[in-house]
Formats: structure tokens, C-alpha cells, sequence
């Protein structure tokens, strides 16, 4: 079932009391393995308000938007700030869930506040932006899953924008001169499109896994045995390593169990090959998974969390 404003989410929680429940936005990050044994409830709560004063835009933006087109109509606006996040698929309300993330940009750091139903208490609630507890695609609506269905998000975007362009393929548009939030915008699309499938055309539900962090001592003896291990210093004195890079050293890049795959060109990326005719069994999915899980714990020693979220009959599944 859909639900497109607050009155008729309330109404489809009273309605399935006794059924499990299950919310998504685009269900872009979320993947069946089983027939869920419940009520699907999906949002298409719309509506964007902007607003702004000397030094700031507001934006009000109703859960059920989809991202990619806010980042769009932000772009023709003149609104800048959101155009590393380009492309990323799904909803407005699913962004500050995980934390959304790319090419140097975490979209907490525009995230003011945050509205929700909360399904317990069955009253309208609101996190300020330290409430949310956000962290490297975390955050406490994903602590708790199902409590807390959001409605609204409110952004705030400083005017005197600087642009982020650290990571490797868009520091290299500043070596060719005066760089604009557009060249940046047009430079991720072009990126994400070269690497990452497009989930319409090839099943996918972008990066499978999160990149793990490790302690310092731990980094420092992983590195003892492979020299050429890329990292990146985070804080709390961790070093985060590429999950792609571990699954690509174990060969993984192009193995299939049944219709699932690695991606060709992106280890970290799952496939299914035969989305576009309703294929692909969730067996297949968990079992690759946990094969390349269990590769990486032998190989590395290293515990890969998944970050799709995975659904069997009785809600989440762990690997
Ligand atoms: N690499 C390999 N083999 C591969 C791919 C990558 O060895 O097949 C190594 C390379 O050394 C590369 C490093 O891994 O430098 C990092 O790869 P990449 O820059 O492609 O990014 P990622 O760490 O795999 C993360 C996010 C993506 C986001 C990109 C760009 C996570 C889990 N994933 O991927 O987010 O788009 O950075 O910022 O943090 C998503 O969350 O669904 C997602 C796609």
C-alpha cells in the first residue's frame, strides 16, 4: 500500500496493527531475499518548500521526493551544496537514515532537522541534527528500524558555498581551471555512470557492503602484509579501508552464484543478472554474500557489515 500525507500513514498503521510492518521509500537500498510476511507500506509524501535570508536557503522537503530530482531542481536553482550527492538513487526520506554519502560529502552536513511519525507512540516527533546521532552511514532511524518513519526533512544550505572536490576524479577539474557546482554535478554523474550499474537496467542496490574501519595497530599489521592496501585516515584515530579493494584482491570481480554477481567493475557492487526478467533468487544473493564475507575474514581478517538492508519473511536478515 502507498501512503501520500501524514493523515493516511497514521491511518495504514491503525489499519495493520496486527501485521508486521515494513516502510520504504524507493526501495533503491533494500533488498528481498524472502517474501516479506506483512504489510509493505511505501511513501509518496510530496511537497518542497525554500525559503532564505542573507546567508542561507531553507528547504523543507517532504520524504516521499525523490533525491536525484531535489539535487536537480537545487542545481537550477542556484542551490548549491548537494552536487556530490548526485545520482544517488531513492528518497529524500532515506537520505539521512543511512547518511548518504559520496566524492567527500556527507549529507548530514546540510541535515538542520528531521520529522518522523514514530510508530510506538503513534505522535509526530523531531530530531534536531545531533538527535539524529549520524555517523559514517548511520544513523538512530537506523538503530531502531521501523520505530521512526520520517515525513520531512529540513535542510539548510549556507550561500557562500565552498565546493568539495577532493576526491581523485574531481580534483583533477580543478587542474583545469575555474571549477562551478555545475562542472561538479556533470563530473559525479559522468563518474557514478561509468562505474556503478544503473539499478533500472541491471538489479543492483549500489555499494553492498560498508568500508570497514580498523584501529590504528590493526591497520598498521594488516598493512605489514600488504603493502599496497589503499586507506584514508577517519576520526577517532581509525583508518577506513576500501571493502572493494579486499573483495578485488580475492578475485570476486565477475563471479556469479546463479543470476548474482560482482559487479565487473565495481567489487563492491552485487548484480543480479536477471532483474529485467524477474530473476535472481535471494538464496543465490545471501550465498554469494556470505562467501565473499567469509573470503574476507580468512583472507584479512576483517568482518564486513552489509549496508543494503536486507529483508527475509520476518523482517531484517543478518548475514
Ligand atoms: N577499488 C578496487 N576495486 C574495485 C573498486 C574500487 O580495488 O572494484 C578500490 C580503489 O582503490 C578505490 C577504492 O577501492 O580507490 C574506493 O573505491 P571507490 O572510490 O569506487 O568507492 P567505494 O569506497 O567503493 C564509496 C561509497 C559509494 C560512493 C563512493 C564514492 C561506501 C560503502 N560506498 O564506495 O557509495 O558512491 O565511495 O564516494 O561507502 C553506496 O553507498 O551505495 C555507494 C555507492
Amino acid at each position: 500500500m502507498t501512503v501520500d500525507s501524514v493523515d493516511s500513514l497514521l491511518n495504514a498503521v491503525q489499519a495493520c496493527k496486527d501485521k508486521a510492518l515494513l516502510f520504504i521509500g524507493e526501495g533503491s537500498n533494500t533488498v528481498f531475499v524472502e517474501d516479506f510476511d506483512g504489510i509493505v507500506i511505501q511513501n509518496q509524501l510530496k511537497g518542497i518548500q525554500i525559503s532564505e535570508d542573507d546567508e542561507r536557503y531553507f528547504l523543507s522537503v517532504a520524504s516521499g521526493e525523490n533525491w536525484h530530482d531535489l539535487v536537480c531542481l537545487c542545481m537550477e536553482k542556484g542551490i548549491y551544496g548537494f552536487e556530490n550527492l548526485a545520482l544517488i538513487p531513492g528518497t529524500v526520506g532515506a537520505c539521512p537514515i543511512q547518511n548518504i554519502g559520496a566524492y567527500g560529502v556527507e549529507i548530514e552536513k546540510f541535515i538542520h532537522s528531521v520529522e518522523f511519525f514514530d510508530t510506538h507512540s503513534e505522535m509526530m516527533g523531531y530530531f534536531n541534527h545531533k538527535e539524529c546521532e549520524f555517523a559514517y552511514r548511520e544513523s538512530r532511524f537506523k538503530q531502531s528500524p521501523g520505530k521512526r518513519i520520517i515525513t520531512m526533512v529540513n535542510f539548510v544550505l549556507p550561500k557562500a558555498h565552498v565546493l568539495v572536490t577532493d576526491y581523485g576524479p574531481l580534483a583533477q577539474l580543478i587542474q583545469n581551471g575555474h571549477v562551478s557546482p555545475k562542472d561538479v554535478f556533470n563530473k559525479v554523474i559522468e563518474v557514478r555512470q561509468s562505474k556503478l550499474p544503473d539499478p533500472a537496467t541491471l538489479g543492483n542496490a549500489g555499494s553492498f557492503f560498508k568500508n570497514p574501519t580498523l584501529g590504528i595497530p590493526e591497520f598498521l599489521s594488516l598493512q605489514s602484509k600488504f603493502a599496497d592496501i589503499p586507506h584514508y585516515n577517519v576520526p577517532d584515530n581509525r583508518v577506513k579501508v576500501p571493502a572493494a579493494w579486499l573483495i578485488d584482491q580475492l578475485g570476486y570481480k565477475g563471479k556469479t552464484i546463479g543470476d548474482i554477481g560482482c559487479h565487473e567493475h565495481q567489487a563492491l557492487v552485487l548484480v543480479n543478472h536477471a532483474s529485467r526478467s524477474n530473476g535472481g533468487k535471494g538464496e543465490d544473493l545471501l550465498a554469494l554474500a556470505r562467501q565473499i564475507k567469509g573470503a574476507v575474514e580468512n583472507e584479512f581478517g576483517i568482518i564486513l557489515e552489509n549496508e543494503v538492508r536486507l529483508i527475509g519473511a520476518n523482517g531484517l536478515v543478518n548475514l
